[in-house]
């Protein structure tokens, strides 16, 4: 496997997540906000989106299995680690490294819609383009993407690559 060509600097990363931060910390000002980071591909997102974000803040994770050791969506979803508290009447923002099918995110929203928050919002650094995709609202969004498999930033090819600091192609497998 060859990485290829980089498609979001760190630096570009960085100025967009202190521009989502600064509008999360406006749009939720005055309430409290739990932010629940989507295993294992948002921990660097939300470690680094959260410190851009001003006011009090909780975290929650939750993890879940989308992709084995290949590069394409199963569309089965298995939740492997679920939320540690309830969130009825809390504000919910997801936080996730990437929207490719939507598959993964559409059964999660409709999962925690169920435990009724004040609110539920999402918030993604990348969108890939030119993939058909059920209807979702992603409310805080970083970069969209030509629909290439990427590394980086969290994102890993066969459990590899996520310590990466900037986002790139993968270019060749093998
Ligand atoms: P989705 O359900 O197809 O939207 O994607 C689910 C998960 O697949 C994402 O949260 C990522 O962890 C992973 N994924 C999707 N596209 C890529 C990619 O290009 N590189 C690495 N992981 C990806
Ligand atoms: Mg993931």
């Amino acid at each position: 496997m060859k990485i290829g060509k980089t498609l979001v600097s760190a630096e570009e990363i960085d100025a967009k997540l202190a521009e989502l931060g600064a509008q999360i910390s406006q749009d939720y000002e005055g309430k409290d906000l739990l932010l629940v980071g989507i295993l294992k591909g948002a921990f660097v997102v939300m470690a680094d989106l959260a410190r851009h974000i001003t006011i009090p803040v909780e975290f929650d994770f939750m993890a879940v299995s989308s992709y084995g050791s290949s590069t394409k969506s199963s569309g089965v979803v298995r939740i492997l680690k679920d939320l540690d508290n309830e969130i009825a009447d809390r504000h919910v923002l997801i936080v996730e490294d990437i929207v490719d099918t939507g598959l993964t995110l559409h059964y999660l929203l409709k999962n925690l819609r169920v435990r009724k928050p004040a609110s539920l919002k999402l918030a993604a650094l990348l969108v890939k383009d030119g993939i058909e995709r059920p209807p979702l609202d992603v409310h805080y969004e970083g970069f969209h993407i030509p629909p290439e498999f990427v590394v980086g930033y969290g994102l890993d090819y066969d459990g590899k690559y996520r310590n990466l600091p900037y986002v790139a192609v993968v270019d060749s497998v093998e």
